[in-house]
Order: C-alpha cells, then sequence, then structure tokens
C-alpha cells in the first residue's frame, strides 16, 4: 500500500528515484511523485495514473536537479488518485511522502487551521507534514525537533521519508507500522518500503523501528531514539540479488513466478527436513510443545488464508488436532476463544498486512503462543511472532500471489507432519513416506507447468464468460476458492468457489448453457461424488474444465476439457493443481490485455484496515 523512496548521493536523484519507484509500482499504482532538494528548495514532480505519466511529464518539464530527494507511488486511501493529492505532500519548507493512515488528521488539520494553515489536497499526508513544518517553524528550525514533535500528536500507521528545505544534504525517515528500510550504499544511501527499491544498488540495509529517526546523509545514516540518544544497528544483508526483482524475459512477474515455484519450494522445505523427517527446531520451534496445544489458529488475508484452508484440511486430517482459520480483518473483531493453550499462527507473504498483525498482537494479548509463516524477511509479523518460519520464496512482485501461497503449504505440509508425529497419529515410516511426497513435488510441478498451452487453450475459451464457479469438496474446496480469487483479481470475471456438495441448495439454479465451471476432483474418497456433482451441471449446460487426479476417467458426460495432474498423494495434490488454476486465470487477463501484475484498484501490501 503505497511505496516510499528516497535517494541521497551522487548520482542523477531524478533517474534514481524514478528507478527505485518503477521497483515498487506494485504497491500502488494510482499516482506518483517525486520531490528533490536543490539550490532553488525543493522542486516536486507529480503525477495521477501510471508511473509512465510521471516519466512523460518529467521528459516534458524541466527536470529538478539535485542529489537528494524523494518519491512515492500511491494506492488512494484518503483523496482520489488526482495530481493534486498525489504524494510528495507538504510546504515550502518540509515534503514527505508516506505509506500508512494517519487516524486523527481531522484533529491535527482543526489544530493547524487555527494556526493559520491552509491545505490543498484532501490527503492525511498534507495534515503530517503541515504538522511537522509547523514544529519545524515554531521551534529551532531543528528537523529532529520538529519530527519529534509532530510523531508525540499523530496517531495511526506512517512510514515518512522528509525533506527540509534548508537541509538539502540529508533526508528523514521515521515509521510506525508501515514499513521502511534503509539501503546503505558507497558514497549514497537510500530509503525504501522494501529493499527491492535499492536492490540493484545495495544489498545491505537498516531495519528502522518505530521511534527511532534516521538522518541520511550521502557519507552516512545516523539512527536516534526519541531521546535524541544514537542508536546502534544491526546491518542486514539481503539474500538475493536483482534478477529475482526482474521479469527475466517473461512477459509478466505473475508468470516468471509461477515457473519459480518448484524452486521456490525446494528452498522453503530442504533446510527443514533431516534425515527423512521435518525439522523445524532450527526455526526455534519447540516441536514438543507442538502436540500439547488444544487448538490452532491459522489467521490471514485473501491468498494467505487459502494456503491456512489448506491447512486445516491437511492438519485436522493427518495429526487430529482441531484447525480455526479466520480472515483476519474477522477475527480481531469476533472475539475469538483464543487461549494460552493454543497455537497462532499467522500467514503472510509480505509480513506487513495491517489485519493479520492486528490480529496477531490480540492473540498474543490473549496468551497465545505465535507463529508466523512469513515471506519477507525483517517484516513486522516476522518480528513480533514467537518463531518465524520464512517461506524463502524470493520477491514476490505480482500482485497476485502464486508462489508466496505454494510455499505457504509446503511450510504447512511440514508442521501438519511434524505435529502427526508428535500426536502419534501417523509412524515414523509414514511420515517419512510423506517427508519424500513432499520433496517430489517441486518435480511434479515442474510437470504441471508443461500444461501451460492446454491452460492458454481453455482460458481463451473463458476469457469472455460473464461469470463462472469453482466447485470442489474437502482439500479440493479449499484450493477451488483461490482460484476463483485469482480469476477475479487480475481477469475481471465474476466468479465463486462452491462446495461441490453444497450447488443443489441453491447455486446450481445459477449454472445456464455455456457457464464455464471449473472442477477440481483429486481426493480419492470423495472423486465419485464430485463427479456425480460435475455430472448436474454439465447436464445443465455448463462448459466444464476438470483438474484433476490421473486415474480419473472423463466421459464427455462429465468435461469439456480436461488437465490430468501427475501421481501423487491426496494430501498433496492441492500443490499440483494450483498450478493449472494460476494459469488459466493469468492467460485470461494476458488474453483480456489487462495489466497483469497490476490489476485495477489493488496494491500487493495491504498496510490499512
Ligand atoms: O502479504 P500477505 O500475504 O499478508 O497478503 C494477503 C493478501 O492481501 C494477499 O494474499 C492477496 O489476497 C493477494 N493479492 C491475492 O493474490
Amino acid at each position: 500500500m503505497c511505496g516510499i523512496v528516497g535517494y541521497i548521493g551522487t548520482r542523477d536523484c531524478v533517474d534514481m528515484l524514478v528507478d527505485s519507484l518503477a521497483r515498487l509500482e506494485y504497491r500502488g499504482y494510482d499516482s506518483s511523485g517525486i520531490a528533490v532538494a536543490g539550490p532553488d528548495g525543493i522542486q516536486v514532480r507529480k503525477a495521477a495514473g501510471r508511473l509512465s505519466n510521471l516519466r512523460r511529464k518529467l521528459a516534458d518539464e524541466d527536470r529538478p536537479a539535485g542529489h537528494a530527494g524523494i518519491g512515492h507511488t500511491r494506492w488512494a486511501t484518503h483523496g482520489a488518485p488526482s495530481d493534486v493529492n498525489a504524494h510528495p505532500q507538504g510546504t515550502k519548507d518540509v515534503m514527505l511522502v508516506h505509506n500508512g493512515i494517519i487516524e486523527n488528521y481531522r484533529e491535527i488539520e482543526d489544530f493547524l487551521t487555527q494556526k493559520g494553515y491552509t491545505f490543498s489536497s484532501e490527503t492525511d499526508t498534507e495534515r503530517a507534514a503541515c504538522l511537522i513544518d509547523w514544529y519545524y517553524r515554531s521551534g529551532k528550525r531543528d528537523p529532529q525537533e520538529a519530527l519529534r514533535g509532530a510523531l508525540g500528536v499523530i496517531r495511526g500507521s506512517y512510514a515518512f521519508a522528509v525533506l527540509f528545505r534548508d537541509f538539502p544534504d540529508r533526508l528523514y525517515a521515521v515509521r510506525c507500522e508501515s514499513p521502511l528500510v534503509i539501503g546503505l550504499g558507497d558514497g549514497e544511501n537510500f530509503i525504501g518500503s522494501d529493499v527491492t527499491s535499492f536492490i540493484s544498488y545495495t544489498k545491505k540495509y537498516y531495519l528502522l523501528e518505530k521511534d527511532e529517526i534516521a538522518e541520511i546523509r550521502a557519507d552516512g545514516v545516523y539512527i536516534r531514539g526519541m531521546d535524541g540518544h544514537l542508536v546502534e544497528k544491526k546491518v542486514q544483508t539481503a539474500d538475493w540479488d536483482v534478477s529475482a526483482a526482474e521479469k527475466g524475459g517473461y512477459p509478466h512477474f505473475m508468470l516468471k513466478e509461477i515457473h519459480e515455484q518448484p524452486e521456490a519450494v525446494r528452498a522453503a522445505i530442504s533446510p527443514r527436513i533431516r534425515d527423512g523427517l521435518p525439522w523445524l527446531e532450527g526455526d526455534g520451534i519447540d516441536t514438543d510443545k507442538l502436540p500439547k496445544y488444544r487448538k490452532l489458529f491459522f489467521v490471514a488475508c485473501g491468498t494467505a488464508m487459502h494456503a491456512g484452508l489448506v491447512a486445516k484440511y491437511v492438519i485436522e486430517r493427518t495429526a487430529g488436532v482441531e484447525v480455526t482459520v479466520d480472515v483476519a480483518s474477522e477475527f480481531r473483531y469476533r472475539d475469538p476463544l483464543i487461549t494460552k493453550d493454543d497455537l497462532f499462527v499467522a500467514i503472510s507473504q509480505s509480513g506487513e498486512t495491517a489485519d493479520t498483525l492486528a490480529a496477531l498482537r490480540l492473540a498474543k494479548e490473549k496468551g497465545a503462543d505465535t507463529v508466523g509463516i512469513v515471506n519477507v524477511v525483517g517484516s513486522s509479523i516476522a518480528r513480533e511472532v514467537d518463531h518465524v518460519l520464512y517461506t524463502y520464496a524470493g520477491p514476490e512482485i505480482s500482485v497476485a500471489s502464486t508462489k508466496a501461497y505454494m510455499v505457504q503449504i509446503a511450510v504447512v505440509y511440514l508442521i501438519a507432519m511434524e505435529l502427526a508425529l508428535k500426536k502419534g497419529t501417523i509412524s515414523r515410516s509414514q511420515c517419512e513416506a510423506a517427508v519424500s511426497h513432499l520433496q517430489e513435488m517441486p518435480d511434479v510441478i515442474s510437470q504441471v507447468l508443461e500444461e501451460k498451452d492446454t491452460c492458454s487453450m481453455i482460458a481463451s475459451r473463458i476469457m469472455n464468460a460473464e461469470s463462472l464457479l469453482y466447485i470442489g469438496r474437502g482439500l479440493d474446496y479449499a484450493l477451488s476458492m483461490e482460484g476463483s480469487l485469482k480469476l477475479k483479481e487480475i481477469s475481471y470475471i465474476h466468479s465463486e468457489s462452491y462446495a461441490a456438495g453444497e450447488l443443489k441448495h441453491g447455486t446450481i439454479s445459477l449454472v445456464t448453457e455455456g457457464m464455464p465451471v471449473i472442477a477440481i476432483a483429486t481426493q480419492k474418497r470423495i472423486i465419485e461424488k464430485t463427479i456425480s456433482n460435475i455430472k448436474e451441471v454439465k447436464a445443465r449446460g455448463a462448459k466444464v474444465v476438470l483438474i484433476c487426479a490421473p486415474e480419473v476417467e472423463v466421459g464427455k458426460d462429465v468435461a469439456d476439457y480436461v488437465i490430468h495432474l501427475p501421481k501423487t498423494d491426496d494430501i498433496f495434490y492441492p500443490m499440483a493443481a494450483a498450478v493449472p488454476m494460476q494459469l488459466i486465470a493469468y492467460y485470461c487477463s494476458a488474453l483480456k490485455g489487462n495489466d497483469v501484475d497490476k490489476p485495477r484498484n489493488l496494491a500487493k501490501s495491504v498496510t490499512v484496515e
């Protein structure tokens, strides 16, 4: 939700800022802007719409010159996406870019109005910038003091990068809840919402914490606490390089990330398998405690929540432990009955999703132990859980999550097996067999990827539908929800996922001649029942796409298009079946000419409630 960047050094600041924004555009793309500190004060350029609009503006108008600047790519919260609401926002003395939401901006506005301020935008950010300006001008014109004063008043979530006109040799950065990192170069330094923004220049960075103020100069970074004392920070190093954040010959990041899944799964599971068994001790998990939990709560949003649904089916089936799955925005307001005897598991690619973070804090307040299945290293959720299981998928740039989902469920399987082994619901040899199946999954996924032409053909036949259904039972139902979300998100075709057995209780009335229905049938014990449900929709004119286990015999009375998956163990089929669903959604979107990686109205990381 919004990307912020900053650069200070000897290179062309405009180029550096725009280049960094291009890497963060997936975080929001309603508008963008930059501010550059130069001899004639702070120069601001901004434009509604995609970054290309800003690039055009910079080519058409005079280019700001300078070596220190800040930039922003926006996902609108307060005020429509427009030039005037684009960031940077501020005054002639203070300019800032912001990711987050200022909750008490009305109070701040009232206070500032009394002091004679007027506002040109509808943004909460402009109120925050003016508040810093007020502290600056009414104090000793000291940036640190002004920031401390304003932060004492501001409530909400924010990552700010700030420029002061009188100090063109430095940038300031602060954060609370929203992510912010400081890249450490040689004679140059960076600010970014995440490492992706500066990875082509440096892999070294600091993680900024709440109540720290960073002063960033070309030759050094000074981080102080609220009382002004210097804080010693550990230098972090990103363990991936720029190629991971580039398309590498694929037309879209989504397609690249779908193809990265075999490797991503290997990276997620290999460090967690020893002697053929799951090994979670390396992540600090007390595995002897695992079987003692009364209940497990998996809480997440969107695709990550769908990974939680897979966890429920797999853990309840293999380990016999009750699992509750919640959408984080519901969990936090439904008075959940979670106690100190429970384990709370947050799943999040970004590690910054506001609702998941709030749910985690609630679970901690209630005394539960907490674990995070998180992709982004050093993110807020990763830092606040008792133990984090990183998924090691590398950066996921496409807004539509694919490889992150795949590695989330890969890690879930390891938790399920460990728990089942410790509970005694499976034997050591059964556990070894399951682990070995999991280790085969990267190859299985690679084989399914070879079906991409079939998926493209199927997409071409369904892409003009107004609406379609995804159906399945059990684990297949959990997966169908993810298939449906993926399609809606990027192709803008309405779809719903339904438990196949539930159709006749209402939804089957929607089925008309030619309506596409994507059915999944992989689970031996219920395949026949699913096939009966498929025949019911087929008999009513549905155009059926069936994704199924290899042994399923499919006649013309069942499906129009069939994708047979390679053989695997029943519980692992979600990893195989997810692939054609991702590819069908991808091709529907690409064939429609949509912006696949940046679907309308969305952003990659949702840091607001
Ligand atoms: O970063 P997170 O995994 O916490 O994000 C959660 C959801 O916002 C995310 O999975 C979203 O649903 C995806 N864009 C779907 O593809």
